[in-house]
């Protein structure tokens, strides 16, 4: 990882320490090489390495997983469904911005444990990650041919890179990187589809994690169909996330309560062409001559700006500045602008610095927005696991119910 003119996480110490309490661990761990892994470089974090378990631990597993961020290109909302949850039509891509995970296996530890550090954007994660290690026990065990002795109690590292409750899936995808870091930590391996289902129970984001690839999203969430990548010189993508807590829950209840685009209909007719147009092999500059209609396919938009009134302005200010189309990921409140290389969208993120800390770009928030510059890049990615991803069809815990409201 190259520090770059962005921002790059590695500002705070480690801060929080939790733990799961719960049953005795059983075997333990029999050694066994890391498998970090990671797309390479650019300026706003990649997957970098980290010390492991933490001092005294006699950790003798050291796994690391990059865990990246998502974009949504597209969201478009197809109506409610019978469980309160929203049916989407969306096009995600990961991003070579991304967290570190690591986890090991401490040699006498009585608990599952996470130590965070990176950036903290004053707000404190909702982290998954113990959450996704006890679900993965619990699905281990009831299937585990060295039952009855247990998968051992796990010590995490997180490094966060991506900012929490910015729409950009951290806390998802650090999920998805806890369960393949523990399958892996434990030696043990798991259906596709029994992750997927795992994945899916812990929100509707991770099931996306598990592909890692650019992917049509329906249901909640839960359905993935793998796209082709992208064509060309990855594109490169300026994210800017101002300092707003914007729940997602409360984006979907202001969509729900009536805060919609104008059109209907026009997210999900972009969203449908997007999808289309990958499936059939898309180049970057073919995505760049889109941005317009990608700045107008996010039907949370309204709901959002309801939530946070005070993104209006900094949205049409960022565009003002820019001159680019503003588009926003999921529920935001993070802002994104294509540009063809990485080498512009580092350009305009220092402009952007420059412009809020001169005032001439008036902030949103409690403090300075994160900018940083990056790429829709897929994580490299051993063969079994892109196995689901090259299948060509929509895996998901169960059948599709969209629901038309
Ligand atoms: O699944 P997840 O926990 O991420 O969802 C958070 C909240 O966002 C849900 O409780 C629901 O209110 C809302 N949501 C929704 N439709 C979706 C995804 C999330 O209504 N497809």
């Amino acid at each position: 990882m190259t520090a770059g003119d962005g921002q790059d996480g590695s500002g705070t110490g480690p801060r929080t320490l939790r733990r799961i309490e719960g049953g005795q661990g059983g075997r333990s761990g029999t050694g066994g090489p890391g498998d970090g892994e990671g797309p390479g470089t650019d300026d706003s974090g990649g997957p970098g390495t980290d010390d492991g378990g933490g001092p005294g631990t006699g950790a003798r597993i050291h796994l690391v997983r990059f865990a990246p961020a998502k974009l949504n290109l597209t969201l478009a909302v197809l109506g409610r469904r019978e469980d309160g949850y929203h049916s989407l039509h969306s096009v995600m891509v990961p991003l070579a911005l991304g967290d570190a995970l690591t986890v090991t296996v401490p040699h006498a530890a009585r608990h599952d444990t996470l130590r965070i550090s990176g950036i903290a954007l004053g707000v404190d994660p909702d982290n998954l990650v113990l959450r996704a290690v006890a679900a993965t026990r619990a699905a281990v065990e009831e299937s585990w041919p060295g039952a009855p002795v247990r998968p051992p109690w796990l010590a995490a590292r997180l490094v966060k890179r991506i900012p929490v409750a910015a729409g950009l899936g951290g806390g998802s995808s650090d999920a998805a990187a806890a369960i393949e870091a523990a399958l892996a930590a434990w030696h043990t391996t798991m259906p596709f589809a029994d992750r997927a289902r795992l994945a899916a129970s812990l929100g509707s984001d991770v099931s996306f994690f598990l592909a890692r690839a650019n992917a049509l999203i329906t249901g909640r969430g839960e359905f993935v169909e793998p796209l082709p990548e992208i064509s060309g010189e990855p594109p490169a993508i300026l994210l800017v996330t101002p300092q707003l807590p914007v729940a997602t829950p409360d984006v979907f209840a202001a969509y729900a309560a009536g805060a919609r685009p104008g059109d209907p209909a026009r997210a999900r007719r972009i969203s449908e062409h997007l999808a289309g147009d990958l499936r059939g092999g898309m180049t970057s500059s073919r995505l760049l001559d889109l941005a317009a209609d990608l700045a107008a396919a996010n039907d949370l938009l309204p709901a959002a700006t309801t939530v946070e009134p005070g993104l209006v302005d900094f949205m049409h200010s960022l565009e003002r500045h820019l001159g680019r189309p503003v588009c926003q990921s999921g529920s935001g409140p993070t802002q994104w602008i294509l540009y063809p290389t990485l080498a512009d969208a580092r350009k305009a993120g220092r402009s952007v610095r420059i412009a809020l800390s001169d005032g001439s770009l008036p902030s949103v928030g409690i403090g300075e927005p994160f900018v940083a510059a990056t790429a829709i890049m897929p994580p490299h990615l051993p063969p079994s696991d892109v196995q689901p991803a090259i299948a060509g069809r929509t895996y998901g815990p169960r059948t599709v119910h969209n629901e038309e409201t």
